[in-house]
């Protein structure tokens, strides 16, 4: 069978329930959140260990910092995790099925390791703050492992883009293979452009941090400057050395798909060179330049998200495949219910969030009065509910 008519067959024959662009988006967007999570995570408890090992009061302070904000991290990671994953079963189905099938042990494996790798930096954290001895051990095996998930993530996300390929590693020679227990591709320079980030984007998380403690009156000002500079030292060098990642990554994709010449990657470029010129100048004053750092990181990795979602169009694109051209089955009331749903999120992490920025900047009590999300909050949470118990009512009746 052609590949185009194969990719065709194994889509959803019900289609999508709303127009496909949308959830590119959603996706796009909801993985940009996804790989700042894993990159904070990747980075954190790697300077957790780092400080651990480090001798000195500063490195230990920042060990304890980065390992407690590391077990948060990991949990906010996973459950973006789960909003990419869905919007690409629903624009991308054949091939996300179909490369994770291709690998199931693999896939199946990772929940277990995730919750390996989770119990380990807890372990860690509980231990590191209990000033337990030789625990090193806890934190290396939970770096180990969060790697481990992250060369099956992206050896199954690039496994997808070679349809061409999968009947070969199904029946690998005489016979099927049907352990699911192979990883079928990897792209090096791929791989580490999503692994060098981690201490840019952690470099940024520590200037972060020193601006964001400043205002507190029973933290050391001299550990914030050194928090600051060693961030702001760190974001400069693996920036610079995640363009020379990228530019391999670069060179070693299909010369056919002329990538360097692609808008979306170009907009991209320029604002990581943007990203650089801040960082340059953030040497001097790491946290006068901590806010204008991230959102620019903000904003470069939502480029890079991008272009990364422009690279998969052009890999498809190669069988004719296009999610614009998925068929198309309205509805509206389910996607009424995602959108509000989506806005009431919206609002209520706004206020939980507004809640814990306040009370981490100031050793007094807070009062959460004066935080007028609040009652929206209450208010759109009890709308929501009963919304969702008529529904179900009216389904059920
Ligand atoms: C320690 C844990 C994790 C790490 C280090 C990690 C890392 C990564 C990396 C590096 C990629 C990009 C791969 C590539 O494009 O080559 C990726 C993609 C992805 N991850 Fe994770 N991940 C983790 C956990 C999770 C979890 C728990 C979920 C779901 C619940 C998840 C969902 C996804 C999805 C759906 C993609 C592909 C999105 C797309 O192709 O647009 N990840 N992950």
């Amino acid at each position: 069978m052609d590949i185009s008519q194969m990719l065709k067959s194994l889509q959803d024959p019900m289609g999508v329930p709303f127009y496909p662009f949308v959830f590119q988006v959603l996706l796009v967007l909801t993985f940009a959140l996804h790989i700042i999570f894993v990159n904070l995570v990747i980075g954190g408890v790697f300077m957790s260990v780092y400080g651990y090992f480090k001798k000195g009061n500063y490195y230990r302070a920042l060990s304890k910092a980065f390992a407690k904000a590391s077990t948060i991290n990991f949990s906010l990671l996973i459950v973006l995790g789960v909003a990419p994953l869905l919007f690409m079963q629903v624009i991308y189905d054949p091939f996300w099925y179909t490369a994770n099938v291709l690998s199931a042990a693999w896939m199946v494996g990772i929940v277990f390791v995730l919750m390996a790798a989770f119990s380990f930096a807890y372990v860690f954290y509980m231990k590191l703050y209990k000033d337990r001895k030789h625990i090193g051990v806890w934190g290396v095996a939970a770096f180990l492992l969060i790697l481990l998930v992250g060369v099956t993530m992206h050896a199954v996300s690039y496994q997808a883009l070679f349809p061409e390929q999968w009947v070969n590693w199904y029946v690998g020679g005489s016979k099927a293979d049907l352990s699911g227990t192979i990883l079928h591709a990897f792209q090096l320079p791929r791989f580490l452009h999503f692994i060098v980030a981690s201490f840019a984007i952690t470099g940024i998380f520590m200037m972060l941090y020193a601006w964001y403690f400043k205002e507190r009156d029973d933290m050391d000002k001299s550990y914030l400057a050194w928090v600051g500079k060693t961030g702001a030292k760190m974001a400069v060098t693996f920036t610079v050395l995640q363009m020379v990642v990228g530019v391999w990554w670069l060179l070693s994709l299909p010369s056919g798909f002329q990538f360097y010449r692609n808008p979306v990657f170009l907009t991209a470029g320029v604002l990581v060179v943007l990203l650089l010129l801040v960082l340059i100048e953030a040497q001097s004053n790491p946290q006068k330049y901590a806010l204008p750092a991230a959102g620019l990181a903000l904003i470069g990795v939502l480029g890079m998200t991008s272009a990364r979602e422009a690279l998969r169009m052009l890999y498809v694109g190669r069988y004719n495949y296009s999610v614009y051209t998925y068929k198309l089955n309205l509805s509206y009331g389910s996607t009424a219910l995602f959108a509000v749903t989506f806005l009431m999120g919206i609002v209520i992490v706004s206020y939980l969030l507004s809640v814990v920025f306040k009370m981490g900047r100031s050793s007094k009590p807070l009062d959460l009065s004066s935080l007028r999300l609040r009652t929206w909050s209450v208010y759109l949470m009890i709308a929501w509910i009963l919304i969702m118990i008529g529904i179900g009512v009216a389904i059920a009746s």
